[in-house]
């Protein structure tokens, strides 16, 4: 229900978010498969390094750090190929706080018949994200972002074109841990032995879907959007800027560059050692110049916003110019 999808094979890898992520290329490639990699941050680039290890023939689609995916040059480059097998993109690239629309990019993959991987680690269940609808083939995401389950469980769905494309392999994946069909065997209607699962994490994971259940799925995506609106407004009065344009802004992850004066490392840890607030540095060319606010699950609350801009206000006193 949280991936709206059919999709029989939907089940959780026992570990990271980058578990998943590497479940799903080492299943979904072997070498001198075509790929086309959508690179517009740090995740996208993770996702670059294993495609370059899984040795298929890569080409990439890039936007600068702050920016989407350009539909149209996604586009160019699926025209430039005979074939191609795979195309990948992150929904939301926490390094940029910024939400890809996947949607339309699907559309542009559609007539080319390759397989669409989506990373959904930092939006799924936080912001829209429809699989089925959509025509995504393979999504992962991670328990510990939007669900605020503890680390350590990544559910995944694959559709069936993506289970019929792993079952005609030549070759095995690399991995015989992250190996999808040894996987299912533990989710099938028939359990077997595979891994020892991380059991407690499953309750807490069980838990997580319960309460988003009951809050509902598309309640849960306006309260994100609702609490990320406010916490823009906030932080604008405060002197920050936002780094991604009102259109392109991922609810969950918010990128916002500091007002000049403003000594971001020292600011920062005073607000965790002696608030009990914790955000994030900027990636990259944005180290020492943004901030990542995040607003995932149980502390994605207006409440949260009044009290970081309380804050702010009081330490950001005769420090800004
Ligand atoms: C978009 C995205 N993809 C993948 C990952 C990797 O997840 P994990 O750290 O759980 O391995 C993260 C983690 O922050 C992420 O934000």
């Amino acid at each position: 229900e949280m991936f709206l999808t059919e999709n029989r094979y939907t089940l959780t890898i026992t570990g990271a978010g980058t578990a998943a992520m590497e479940c799903a290329i080492d299943n979904l490639c072997e070498p001198g498969d075509t790929v086309v990699c959508c690179v517009h941050g740090f995740f996208g680039d993770r996702m670059r390094q294993m495609y370059e290890r899984a040795k298929v023939d890569l080409h990439l689609v890039t936007a600068p750090w702050g920016e989407p995916i350009d539909p149209e040059n996604l586009k160019k480059t699926l025209d430039s190929l005979d074939k191609v097998d795979l195309v990948s993109v992150v929904h939301g690239e926490t390094s940029t706080g910024v939400v890809q629309d996947v949607k339309t990019l699907a559309e542009v993959v559609k007539p080319s018949g390759a397989l669409l991987l989506v990373d959904t680690v930092a939006s799924m269940g936080g912001v829209e994200f429809r699989t089925d609808e959509w025509g995504v083939d393979v999504v992962y995401t991670g328990s510990q972002k939007c669900l605020s389950a503890p680390p350590g469980l990544s559910p995944i769905t694959f559709s069936d074109r993506a289970v019929e494309k792993i079952k005609n392999r030549k070759t095995p994946p690399k991995s015989w841990y992250l190996d999808l069909m040894l996987n299912w065997k533990y989710w099938d209607d028939n359990p077997g032995y595979h891994h020892t699962g991380s059991i407690q994490t499953m309750y807490a994971l069980h838990e997580a879907l319960n309460l988003l259940q009951e809050e509902g799925l598309e309640n849960r995506w306006a309260r994100t959007k609702e609490t990320a609106e406010l916490l823009y407004q906030k932080l604008e009065n405060l002197g920050f800027k936002m780094l991604v344009a009102p259109e392109h802004r991922l609810p969950t992850l918010t990128t916002a560059i500091l007002p000049e004066g403003v000594d971001e490392a020292p600011m920062r840890k005073k607000l965790l050692t002696q608030y009990n607030i914790e955000v994030a540095g900027g990636l990259g060319d944005l180290a020492g110049k943004a901030w990542r606010v995040g607003l995932m699950g149980h502390s994605c609350r207006k409440e949260s916003v009044h009290e970081l801009h309380r804050v702010l206000s009081e330490l950001l006193k005769g420090v800004t110019v």
